[in-house]
Order: structure tokens, then C-alpha cells, then sequence
């Protein structure tokens, strides 16, 4: 009986494995390039962890479960809950400000497509005790770091941005009840992912009042803070949230990345706990779902019983971001190379194939040899299919203590002292 993989995981066979360790070396080398430590967490958790602040909709993509003990848990569908935690717990003693990354592998029960499955791998950087868009823009900073890193361009992606502050007083300034906000937020946050009528329809049985719900509409289509205040009229909470942005702007502009965002006051992202700044990267088409999104969640340790201490962050998946790579052809994943391959010209110098394969590998180079008894013709065919760059035959030259070298791109081959070979190995 054949048992398929489950819907919406992967296989990772090992040209895949390459593609996956391609991505998640360059996150980890460009987090550490921007001065974040690497942390992780357990896989499983509390079930109320994710409860608490994640939002209905992770809270409905739960993989939970019951453990022996009567426990409710769940696989993480995040790792934010788990940092909060976990930077809870020794509050004190850590050194602030804390800049931590993380690849966590993520579950969600979601509809499997194109760009979101159930089981995917996600980087994480968090800034945690700068109260100042500062921290903000250094994470929005990283993350085009990344992107630029790949070699995307500015045509390829925007950053678009917006900050909870604007919407929740630009919602509160055309009538909508502070009670609301956090259901609301969950409906717009689909602005863009579902069509003009529909929306209409679901924003109508929560906004009863047409007028009202006409001006969150324009609000969700502007596409510039100028535009915002005209829709929506100010006051002050909206002035203080338009001056943040515009701080934002300017250290975006300092730090040189400015030109892949952009300001987008109907980004809202769907995760309950963000309080301020708030991002996502989109690809320019807009035909994939979001590269990666993240912002401010001030309040989140607080929530968790720890102090309350400001904290931005954000998260990208492994999927979307695949899909782009490949539609732009820049994905470089090393294939299978080896340094030296082992031959023998005739199966009485198999010991001596392996003996000086084992030295090969201890003095550091990806070396294989055969495990058939074959023609040198077939090995040398062994050789290639294993990427190669040098093929050591050992035949009737051995006998007076010499080697063939073959370079294995130009065909030259050269006859080698074995003793010089091993201590030029050492050295
Ligand atoms: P999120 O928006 O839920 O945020 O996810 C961030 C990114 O993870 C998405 O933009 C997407 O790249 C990827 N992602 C999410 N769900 C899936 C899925 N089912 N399949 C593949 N990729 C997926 C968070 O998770 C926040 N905790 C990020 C954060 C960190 N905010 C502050 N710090």
C-alpha cells in the first residue's frame, strides 16, 4: 500500500533540500550581518499560548491536539507567542535592546495554494525594548537587505506600509466604536484578497451606516497619506500617527532603501496583537500573496503576564518567496559537487582506493568512490554524474608509488608522487 504525503506538506528530496538551505542560509547570514542572535522554541506549545493574541484566523488554522496528560496543545502556527514568552521568562537578566532571528518550522491548517501551505518554514527578526520607529526601519531595513541579497529588485517588490495607529484613529475619527476595531481589522485586512462587491457586502453587516462605511471604502483604496486625512478628515491621534510615518520615511531614506516602499494606509495584517507600524512586501504584480509581512506589537509581553515593553518584528515564509525566485530565475543553490572522485584501474587496488579516500575526507574534501567493481571507463561515468572536479585513478603506477590525477573539466591528467600528495594534503 502506497501512503501519499498529507496535503500541503513537503518532501524535500535533495535537490530540494538545496533549494531550502539556499534560502534559509542567506536569512541567517543577513540577520547576523544586521546584529541579530539566533533563538528557537519549541514545536509544540500551550494551546492558549496561540489563543490569547494571535487572532481568529491562526486560532482556526490550529493543528491542536490532547496529550497523554489531558494537556491541550497545538504545533506553532507562529513563533512571535513563543518569543514573547521565552523573552518573558528572563526579562531581567537579558541585555537590551534584544535583536533575535529565528527559521522556525510553522504548521497551519490552512486551504493549501499557491504560496501557502500547511507546514513551511518562516524567518523571524525581532527587535524587543526600542520604543522608536527607529527599531522599526532597522527590521524593515533587514528585510529589503535580504531581498536585495537575492537580487531582487525594486521592480520586483514593494514594501507597503501603514501603521495600526493611522487606522485605528482614522476609524475612530469617522465613527467607528474602539469595541470594533479588532474585528474589523480581521475583515480589512481582506480588502485586497477578495472581489469589490463581496466586501461591500461583509463591511455592510458590521458598518450598518452606509455613509460611514463609503469612507472606510476610500480609506482602504488610498494609495498616499495625503490622501488620508481628505477622506477621513484629522485630529490629533491621526496627525501624531501621519508624523510617525513620515519619521519612518526619513530613516528609511538614510538607510538607503527607501525607494522599494511605499505608503499603503490599507495595510492592516492579520494578526490581533499589532499596536503601531505595521508592513508587508508584495510582489510588484500583486499576483502572490504577501512575501513576508510583520510590525509593532507593543503590547504582547503584557499580554503574556510579562513588563510592558515595545517590540517590532517580522516574518517571512519560505513559499512565496520560492515561487518568486524561481519565476525570476535567481534561484543559485549549490548542486552536489565533489573535490575528488577514487578510481582504480583494477579491483586489486580497491583497499587502496578506500584508504586514500578516508585521508581525502580528513583533510577536509567531499570525496566518493565506487561501490561496484566496474570498468575505469564506468567510474570515470560515476565521476561526472557526481559533479567531480578531480578523478584519482590508481593503477599499475602505484606500484612505483604514483597516482593519476585527471582534472575532470579539461581531461588533462597528471602523474603525482603519492607521498608528496599525502603531506601537501597535510599542509
Ligand atoms: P504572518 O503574516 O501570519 O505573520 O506570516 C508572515 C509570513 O509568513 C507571510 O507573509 C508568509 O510569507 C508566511 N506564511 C504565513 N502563512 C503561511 C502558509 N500557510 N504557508 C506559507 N507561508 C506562510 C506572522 O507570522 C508574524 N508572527 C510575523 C511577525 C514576527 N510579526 C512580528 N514578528
Amino acid at each position: 500500500m502506497k501512503i501519499p504525503p498529507v496535503k500541503g506538506t513537503r518532501d524535500f528530496y535533495p535537490p530540494d533540500m538545496a533549494r531550502r538551505n539556499w534560502i534559509i542560509d542567506g536569512w541567517k547570514k543577513v540577520s547576523v550581518r544586521n546584529g541579530f542572535e539566533e533563538y528557537d522554541g519549541p514545536i509544540f506549545e500551550y494551546l492558549k499560548m496561540f489563543q490569547i493574541k494571535s487572532g481568529d484566523e491562526i486560532v482556526e488554522q490550529l493543528f491542536s491536539f490532547k496529550d497523554r496528560g489531558g494537556r491541550h496543545l497545538a504545533l506553532r502556527p507562529e513563533i512571535t507567542p513563543t518569543l514573547a514568552r521565552m523573552v518573558n521568562q528572563q526579562i531581567n537578566s537579558l541585555p537590551k535592546p534584544i535583536k533575535w532571528f529565528s527559521v522556525p518550522r510553522l504548521f497551519r491548517a490552512e486551504r493549501p495554494q499557491k504560496g501557502r501551505l500547511r507546514e513551511f518554514f518562516q524567518w523571524n527578526i525581532d527587535i524587543i525594548g526600542v520604543d522608536d520607529v527607529l527599531a522599526d526601519a532597522e527590521v524593515i531595513f533587514t528585510t529589503v537587505d535580504y531581498l536585495r541579497s537575492v537580487g531582487l529588485k525594486q521592480r520586483d517588490v514593494r514594501v507597503k506600509i501603514s501603521s495600526r495607529k493611522l487606522l485605528a484613529s482614522s476609524l475612530k475619527n469617522v465613527g467607528i466604536q474602539e469595541t470594533q476595531l479588532l474585528s474589523l481589522y480581521a475583515l480589512l485586512d481582506k480588502y485586497s484578497k477578495m472581489p469589490g462587491d463581496t466586501f461591500k457586502k461583509m463591511l455592510s453587516e458590521q458598518v450598518m451606516d452606509e455613509s460611514i462605511a463609503k469612507k472606510v471604502i476610500n480609506f482602504m483604496g488610498s494609495t498616499a497619506l495625503s490622501e488620508v486625512s481628505e477622506i477621513i478628515g484629522t485630529n490629533a491621534e491621526v496627525e501624531d500617527a501621519i508624523q510617525e510615518l513620515a519619521r519612518l520615511k526619513e530613516l528609511l531614506e538614510q538607510m538607503g532603501v527607501w525607494q522599494y516602499c511605499e505608503f499603503c494606509p490599507g495595510i492592516v495584517r492579520g494578526l490581533a496583537y499589532y499596536t503601531g507600524v505595521v508592513f508587508e512586501v508584495h510582489e510588484f504584480s500583486q499576483e502572490l500573496r504577501a512575501i513576508c509581512g510583520g510590525g509593532r506589537y507593543d503590547n504582547l509581553l503584557h499580554d503574556f503576564g510579562g513588563p510592558r515593553i515595545s517590540a517590532t518584528g517580522m516574518g517571512m515564509g519560505d513559499c512565496v518567496l520560492g515561487i518568486l525566485l524561481d519565476e525570476r530565475g535567481l534561484f543559485k543553490p549549490e548542486s552536489k559537487e565533489l573535490d575528488y572522485f577514487v578510481a582504480f584501474v583494477d579491483e586489486v587496488y580497491r583497499q587502496n582506493v578506500i584508504e586514500l579516500t578516508m585521508k581525502l575526507r580528513s583533510a577536509g574534501f567531499v570525496t566518493n568512490f565506487s561501490y561496484k567493481a566496474v570498468k575505469l571507463s564506468k567510474q570515470l561515468k560515476e565521476a561526472s554524474a557526481q559533479n567531480a572536479k578531480r578523478c584519482i585513478i590508481i593503477g599499475e603506477e602505484f606500484k612505483s608509488n604514483q597516482l593519476v590525477i585527471k582534472d575532470m573539466a579539461t581531461g588533462k591528467q597528471e602523474l603525482v608522487d603519492y607521498d608528496k600528495f599525502l603531506s601537501e594534503l597535510k599542509s
